[in-house]
């Protein structure tokens, strides 16, 4: 049986335009994001699942709604249709911090030795919602680091005001960007740290989708 749930789930990189024919992104293939949409379809619930640009794919089906979108703002613009309506927002799209303050209009031409381009920043999804959710909604935020893991992450938890926090590493192996497998940790906000074994990540999926339904106001 469906739940009454709404969960909104963020995938894949955003595209920040230089020009019409070039941009700045990053490697996400979209594939831990579509694998948690997948799990909370499974678990019954009405997914929204907003797509940066990637070549995985999901079956329709009829509880899911599919929105695709380009860069940052596109992605916050179509978030911010849903977020009043949604129960649960995870955040494991990889959105570039920055995009160039003035796309060219026509293709940069090769001239000088040097070229420099300025960068604004851009609005940041998790953070808009963390303004804006009330008591009856989740926030869950990814975090990928480099370096200093905990304490960034849970920095991006009190910036963000997010319920939890799934931390993954550039340093493990087989994890992040483009694997089929991942190695996440999952933080709460008491300081709890839970420590997960590199899985799949359908199994990560559902290793998440347990820690938010424990959370859930009002059971699932
Ligand atoms: O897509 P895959 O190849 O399967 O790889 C999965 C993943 C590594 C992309 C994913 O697991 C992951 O870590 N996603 C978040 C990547 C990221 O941008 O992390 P961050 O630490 O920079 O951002 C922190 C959080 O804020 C994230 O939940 C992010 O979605 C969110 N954010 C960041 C910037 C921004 N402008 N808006 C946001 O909502």
């Amino acid at each position: 049986m469906k739940t009454n749930k709404t969960v909104l789930i963020t995938a894949g990189p955003t595209r920040e335009a230089l020009d019409p024919v070039r941009y700045i992104s990053n490697h996400s293939s979209g594939k831990m994001g579509y694998a948690i949409a997948q799990e909370f379809l499974r678990r019954d619930y009405k997914v929204i699942l907003v797509s940066g640009p990637v070549q995985v794919t999901i079956d329709a089906h009829p509880f899911l709604t599919l929105i695709k979108t380009e860069s940052a703002i596109d992605m916050l613009n179509a978030c911010e249709q849903y977020f009043s309506t949604t129960d649960i927002c995870i955040f494991a799209a990889a959105v570039a911090d920055y995009r160039p303050a003035e796309p060219a209009s026509q293709k940069i031409k090769k001239k000088s030795d040097t070229l420099i381009i300025e960068l604004v920043k851009n609005p940041d999804i998790a953070s808009c919602f963390g303004k804006v959710k009330t008591t009856q909604q989740l926030s869950i935020g990814f975090a990928l680091e480099t370096n200093d893991e905990m304490e960034h992450a849970k920095q991006k938890m009190h910036s963000k005001n997010l319920d939890l926090v799934v931390l993954n590493s550039m340093n493990d192996k087989q994890a992040t960007f483009g694997f089929d497998t991942n190695k996440i940790s999952i933080l709460d906000r008491s300081g709890e740290v839970f420590l997960f074994p590199l899985k799949s990540k359908k199994e990560v999926a559902g290793d998440i989708a347990d820690a938010t339904e424990a959370l859930l106001p009002f059971g699932v």
